[in-house]
């Protein structure tokens, strides 16, 4: 089963520059959350810690501990004795200090928290309003630092503690804003320079990438190149090949650039062989039919030598002697086709002489009715010259062939009409019959060597004089492309037309 494929159609160049910018991006965020993660928990420790002085500075206020007494001092267990509001504008807190006082019923009575002097013109205190002091009423009472969210002021880090001896119960605490304010600003910046970073690597990375590709673009225009080259038949020359600065075998792109070039040595061979081949089995044609011609025409000779001779002869040995002359005259006319067929694709120059094709027409329809007097022959003709540069000997033959196929083809009655058509630089010649139809599997190899249809087979196989060989249209097609035209067959029954195209000559 094929995996679907998120990156399928995404060019070379475009994945290697998208794994390499998420690679970097996922490490960036790595280092970023690791870094951010614990310069928070280092700066809660030290936050902590902080809370741990203030602390110490309640229990070693000035005069030596929890002094009774004195301003600020708690004298053992009094209510009010206490004072928040004092003790966070005591030299050595910092702005924000928060301290409460909690009541023997564990709700939080009575707190305060120092001002900044920076923003409000003197270092003072504040005390906690009602909501303020129920929101720090639940804070927990394990000894340990807390955050706590207190309305109107942020979150604060805070420790419960009884003051040994006084047994007042007390929570001090610091704001947490500044841990989060530096936490945001190093997210920020992290965030900034991964942007930046990630834009540069992605701006450097396509411009590497584009570099490095192309030595493979310069392998892919050779390999394009050879693609477009005709390569099915005749004689090729594959003169191309990646140049030796793509070939070094030690990068990826020499490999596949000396992998293209071996390919292209054993396709140029295998070309070659190929071509070889097909010359020796033309030349094999062309000889063999050459030598046939002959001893054909030794065996016509003698046979009619005989039928005319004195010699006295029964009916069995005359129908004999006419089918050994009409069967080789049939193989007479198989052999000429064989030749010319090896001649014309061995690429043998054609007599070109400026034919118009009006004449030729006529004279070839006159033939053909001639033999077919059983169907109605037509003739369309311009009132101009159609003039073509041809083969005449060779035009007639492909006309004589069509007409001939829409004879023995088709049932007498048939109309058959050859009609020419002047057009815009070329000549067109249609032949057309009001036949049955050529077979609709037969259509498509209509002009292959040897195509039949079967009641052609059976005439071949002696059920009427002078069978068909299948290579009429097969030489028709060959002669028309050495002209540079072309011939389509166009067939349904009551209608079939076989229409050449060829390029008027410039003086027509
Ligand atoms: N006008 C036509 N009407 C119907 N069938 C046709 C027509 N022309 C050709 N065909 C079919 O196409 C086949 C191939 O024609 P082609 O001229 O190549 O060979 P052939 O006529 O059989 O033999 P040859 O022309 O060599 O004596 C024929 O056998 C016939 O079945
Ligand atoms: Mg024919």
């Amino acid at each position: 089963m094929k995996r679907p494929s998120l990156h399928r159609g995404w060019s070379l160049r475009s994945r290697l520059l998208v794994s390499s910018v998420t690679l970097i991006a996922v490490v960036c965020a790595i280092v970023g959350v690791v870094t951010t993660v614990s310069l928070q928990a280092y700066l809660y420790t030290r936050l902590d810690s902080s809370v741990d002085d203030v602390v110490g500075h309640v229990m070693h206020a000035p005069g030596g501990g929890p002094a009774a007494g004195r301003p600020g001092g708690f004298p053992g267990g009094g209510r009010t004795a206490f004072d928040p509001r004092k003790f966070v504008t005591q030299g050595g807190q910092t702005a924000g200090t928060l301290s409460v006082v909690f009541g023997p019923d564990g709700r939080a009575f009575q707190g305060a928290f120092s001002r900044d002097q920076a923003t409000t013109g003197q270092f003072g205190s504040t005390p906690l309003t009602a909501a303020q002091l129920s929101a720090l009423s639940g804070l927990p009472r394990d000894g340990d630092d807390h955050t706590v969210t207190v309305p109107g002021l942020g979150d604060y880090r805070m420790k419960y503690f009884v003051v040994p001896g006084a047994g007042t119960r007390l929570a001090v605490g610091l704001p947490t804003l500044p841990v989060s304010d530096t936490v945001d600003r190093v997210i920020l910046v992290i965030i900034c320079v991964t942007a930046a970073g990630l834009a540069a690597a992605g701006m450097a990375g396509a411009a590497m990438i584009r570099y490095a590709l192309v030595p493979l673009r310069r392998v892919a225009v050779i390999a394009g190149r050879v693609s477009e080259l005709p390569l099915s038949q005749g004689e090729v020359t594959l003169s191309e090949r990646v140049p030796s600065a793509d070939t070094d075998p030690r990068t990826e792109v020499g490999q596949v650039g000396s992998a293209l070039n071996r390919l292209l040595g054993h396709v140029e061979s295998a070309l070659e062989s190929r071509q070889a081949s097909e010359t020796r089995v033309r030349q094999f044609v062309a000889d063999a039919s050459h030598e046939l011609r002959t001893p054909l025409a030794s065996i016509r000779g003698y046979a009619e030598l005989i039928r005319r001779g004195p010699e006295e002869q029964g009916p069995g040995t005359r129908h004999a002697l006419g089918r050994i002359e009409s069967e080789a005259g049939r193989m007479t006319t198989l052999v000429e086709d064989l030749l010319l067929l090896a001649r014309l694709d061995a690429g043998r120059p054609l007599s070109y002489d400026t034919v118009d094709l009006s004449p030729l027409v006529i004279d070839t329809v006159s033939d053909a009715r001639a033999a077919g007097p059983g169907h109605l022959w037509r003739v369309d003709l311009p009132d101009d010259p159609a003039q073509v540069r041809a083969d005449t000997a060779r035009l007639h033959q492909v006309l004589a062939n069509l007409l001939a196929n829409a004879r023995t083809h088709t049932p007498p009655g048939t109309t058959v009409t050859a009609r020419v058509l002047p057009g815009d630089g070329v000549v067109r010649l249609d032949v057309e019959d009001t036949g049955p139809g050529i077979p609709g599997d037969l259509l498509p190899h209509v002009f292959e060597r040897f195509a039949r249809g079967d009641a052609s087979r059976a005439r071949a196989n002696g059920v009427a004089p002078g069978g068909s060989s299948g290579l009429g249209l097969a030489i028709a097609h060959a002669v028309v492309t050495a002209h540079g035209g072309t011939i389509t067959a166009d067939s349904a029954p009551g209608r079939t037309v076989f229409r050449l195209t060829l390029p008027a000559t410039a003086e027509a």
